[in-house]
């Protein structure tokens, strides 16, 4: 499900116009900010234009943090405030490798970043100055999902998580869960068939509006659409109504163990 508030407009200020180029970005897709250490990253801004771009990112990352506070009261407290990010590139017609390609159906796994079994809610706001809106598909069921590449997934081997951690390839413990997801964005991605035909819905997100989703649950892809700030939360299971329908109690069913 994906919650669309579609006047919840997030403005960027009149001194702030600059961040609207895709000129801003260093090598990768998005800047980044992290409001641990309030550095922002992905930029090759400098000097006053960083810091508008840092302030602008800061101040969607507390109005995402107060949106989620007062709509979602049963998760008060127990969401963790992740990395924000605004993404200044237009998607279409982007060249990149399949594994990166977020016009294809997919959800959320970070390579680098285990969650160990949390869940990743994110709050995207479309700022388009032109008015275009973020085109999204938006697929079927999770379990259905799951259980179709279930067959081609496998547990990763004893060890690999330290070697992995050792190398510094993840920031920290890579579960079976994370090892997993990683699989099954991957498995999505891949599968022609799976993207032609599965159960899909394409959804304009207009520009202006704001939306949030379970996007390690949600199916999505991104298809159109330039100017977007997205803030990523995670919420322990346990913090949830119902955990039998998180995806990772989803794979531990699937594959008769625990996960993480
Ligand atoms: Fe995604």
């Amino acid at each position: 499900m994906v919650i669309v508030l579609p006047d919840l407009r997030f403005i960027v200020a009149a001194e702030e116009q600059s961040i609207f180029s895709p000129a801003i970005l260093s090598s990768s897709k998005n800047t980044s900010f992290d409001p641990a250490s309030g550095q922002v990253s992905g930029t090759a801004l400098a000097g006053p234009d960083r810091d508008r771009l840092r302030g602008a990112i800061a101040r969607f990352s507390d109005s995402a943090a107060a949106l989620v506070d007062n709509l979602l009261l049963r998760y008060r407290g127990r969401l963790r405030r992740a990395r924000a990010s605004f993404r200044p590139a237009e998607i279409a017609g982007r060249q990149t490798s399949w594994r990166k390609d977020d016009t294809r159906l997919h959800v959320d796994s970070f390579p680098a970043s285990p969650v160990q079994g949390q869940r990743i809610l994110r709050v995207f706001s479309n700022v388009n100055p032109e008015g275009r809106p973020r085109s999204w598909r938006v697929g079927g069921d999770f379990e259905a999902v799951a259980a179709r590449f279930a067959p081609s997934m496998s547990l990763p081997r004893p060890g690999s998580a330290a070697l992995l951690r050792a190398l510094r390839v993840t920031k920290s413990r890579r579960s079976p869960y994370d090892a997993l997801m990683l699989q099954l964005h991957d498995r999505m991605k891949e599968d022609a068939d799976f993207q032609a035909h599965s159960e899909q819905e394409a959804v304009d997100l207009p520009a202006g509006s704001t939306w949030l989703a379970f996007t390690d649950q949600v199916s999505h892809a991104a298809t159109a659409g330039q100017y977007q700030f997205e803030q990523t939360f995670l919420l322990p299971v346990d913090a949830m109504l119902d955990e039998a329908r998180s995806p990772l109690r989803i794979l531990e069913r699937l594959n008769g163990r625990r996960l993480a």
